[in-house]
Order: structure tokens, then C-alpha cells, then sequence
């Protein structure tokens, strides 16, 4: 594999969760892979869990990892092209990303949807610049429209949770107080697909996402019918596609509750963190013995490890 940056990177997905478990099984098996490699984890936006999983997950590797936050620690970053830069950004992305690849043999980078406009999102023009001028392979740790890192994760997850082979899964959106982008719910839905998963995503009108992401998925706009046997609920907010990066509902009646819950086949609770407790979910649901958010977090290391894993046997 050389990048990683949606399911379709990935040439056989059993194959993949092979990897992944194998990993969890011997973190530290196979070091020989990263010895005296190095990579660099670039971010334009906030983290928590992707930037500990897969540093960690480098280091497992027997890596070394160097980490850049761009708008902290260095000079800010233009990424328009043709553009006379006479303002306040001294670097463009094309002289920087070479630089940074120049320095090691893997980038992971972030870089969120910025929501000015959804064809310049959509289009995912600074994750294609870095693939395009850095000359090393390169690793998504969530762009405008997919976090594959945290799909995969997920995936890894629901695997090791079902009690069938093809579980019903349901992803819900839920309400929060700010514009959050679509990449985890596109993402997830690809990767879901891709296991041909039962799934069901259910959100207020006007949530539909980005039709390549859902093809034939079923939409349920009634949540309660949607969480009806379900025996995985993975709940989401995001903004809206179709009116693009507004917020159109804040409706409390979404937000996960144990009376929701009761509805299902006794469903594991499942988020990508950071979450909005008593917004997006009860505490009750959260902190129920069906949540499985922590096990879920736990493996994004598990899955930043195969994907390195499988690009270092490539390099
Ligand atoms: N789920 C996730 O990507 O978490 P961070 O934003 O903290 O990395």
C-alpha cells in the first residue's frame, strides 16, 4: 500500500483486520519495519486520539516520529496555487510538503473541511497536495470528507464486538452547538459498505450525505424505527451537505437515551470521541455497560499500526 487515505487504498479488507489483529496480538513483533525510518505527523487542526495513536503506533513500529502543529509551530502555510503572496502566509505548501518529505519517510497529515465552500472541500486540495509533492507515502489522519484512521478503528471494533455475521448496524445523527464536517459519517459509511454491514443511518431532513458516499444505503428519517433491532449504534453530528456547513437542527429529541436504546437488540454504543455528553448522549448511555467508545478508541492505535504496518512492507 502506499497511501492511505479512504477504504479504497486497501487491497483486501480481510486481509487488512488480519493485520490489525495481528498487531494487537504482538505490538512490539515487528520493529525491524520502522528501524531507522522516521515518520512525520503534520496538523492543521486539533487532536487527541489521532495524534497519540499514531505516534504510538510509529513507535511501535520501531519508528521515530517528529510532529508538526503548522498554525503553532511554524510559518503559516499557503495552499492556494497562482496566488500572489503579498499576505500574511511567508510559505506555499509546494516548497513546504517536499521540505517535510525530504525529512522522513512517512506523512501522516490533517486537514479539516474549512467550509468556505463545498467544491474546495470536496475537492480535498491540501490532502492531494501533499500527495502529490511529497515524494513519501502519505497517511490521513482525517480530511475534509473521510477520517479513515477512525473507520477503520470502527470497523476493527465491530468486529471483534458482533455476535453475527452481518450485524445491523445504525449510524445517528445527533445534535451539537457547532458546524462539525461530514468526514467521519462519509467515512464511515464507506468503510460499513465495504463490510456489507446491515446499515441504516437515520438524521432530521436536510443531513442527507454526499450521494457517492451513500449509494443505495438505507435512510430511515425516523430514528426510533431506525434503532429497532439494531445491534450497533454509532451516533454522529455533522453539519448539513446540501446546504452547505450550516446547522439546521440543534433538536434535543435526537440525542441518544437509554428509553432509544431499549429499542435495539440490546446495541453497543459506539462514538469517535470527543463527544458532547447530555448533547449527543445521555450519560447514562455512555457510561452503560453497552458503551464501547473506550475499546473503540483503544484500537485506533491497533489500526494506525496495521496501516503502517503495510505501507513500510511497501517502501
Ligand atoms: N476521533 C478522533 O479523531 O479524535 P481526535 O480528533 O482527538 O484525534
Amino acid at each position: 500500500m502506499r497511501n492511505f487515505i479512504s477504504v479504497k487504498d486497501i487491497p483486501n479488507l480481510r486481509q487488512a483486520l488480519d493485520v490489525a489483529f495481528s498487531v494487537k496480538q504482538t505490538p512490539f513483533g515487528y520493529q525491524h519495519l520502522g528501524h531507522n525510518k522516521t515518520m512525520v505527523l503534520v496538523f492543521f487542526n486539533s487532536s487527541l486520539r489521532t495524534r497519540l495513536s499514531t505516534q504510538k503506533a510509529a513507535m511501535n513500529l520501531g519508528m521515530n516520529t517528529m510532529v508538526m502543529n503548522v498554525n503553532e509551530d511554524g510559518w503559516k502555510l499557503e495552499s492556494e496555487l497562482g496566488v500572489i503572496m503579498d499576505g500574511d502566509k511567508p510559505e506555499h505548501l509546494k516548497e513546504a510538503i517536499p521540505v517535510i518529505g525530504s525529512y522522513c519517510d512517512i506523512i501522516g497529515v490533517r486537514s479539516f473541511a474549512k467550509f468556505q465552500d463545498r467544491e474546495t472541500d470536496y475537492s480535498e486540495k491540501i490532502l492531494n497536495q501533499f500527495i502529490k509533492y511529497a515524494g513519501v507515502p502519505i497517511v490521513s489522519m482525517e480530511a475534509s470528507t473521510r477520517h479513515p484512521l477512525q473507520s477503520f478503528a470502527d470497523l476493527l471494533t465491530i468486529e471483534e464486538y458482533k455476535t453475527q455475521k452481518k450485524p445491523k448496524v445504525v449510524l445517528t445523527w445527533a445534535p451539537h452547538p457547532f458546524v462539525l464536517p461530514q468526514a467521519v459519517p462519509n467515512s464511515f459509511v464507506e468503510w460499513m459498505r465495504e463490510a456489507n454491514y446491515d446499515l441504516v443511518v437515520t438524521h432530521p431532513k436536510g443531513y442527507e450525505l454526499a450521494p457517492e458516499f451513500m449509494g443505495d444505503v438505507k435512510v430511515e428519517y425516523n430514528q426510533k424505527k431506525a434503532f429497532e433491532g439494531a445491534d450497533f449504534i454509532y451516533a454522529k453530528n455533522w453539519s448539513s451537505y446540501t446546504n452547505y456547513g450550516q446547522i439546521l437542527s440543534k433538536d434535543f429529541s435526537w440525542t441518544v437515551d437509554g428509553e432509544k436504546m431499549a429499542l435495539t437488540n440490546n446495541a453497543k454504543f459506539m462514538h469517535c470521541l470527543p463527544v458532547r455528553r447530555n448533547v449527543i448522549v445521555t450519560d447514562s448511555v455512555i457510561d452503560g455497560e453497552n458503551s464501547i467508545v473506550i475499546p473503540q478508541a483503544a484500537n485506533r492505535l491497533v489500526a494506525a499500526q496495521a496501516v503502517l504496518k503495510m505501507i513500510l512492507e511497501d517502501i
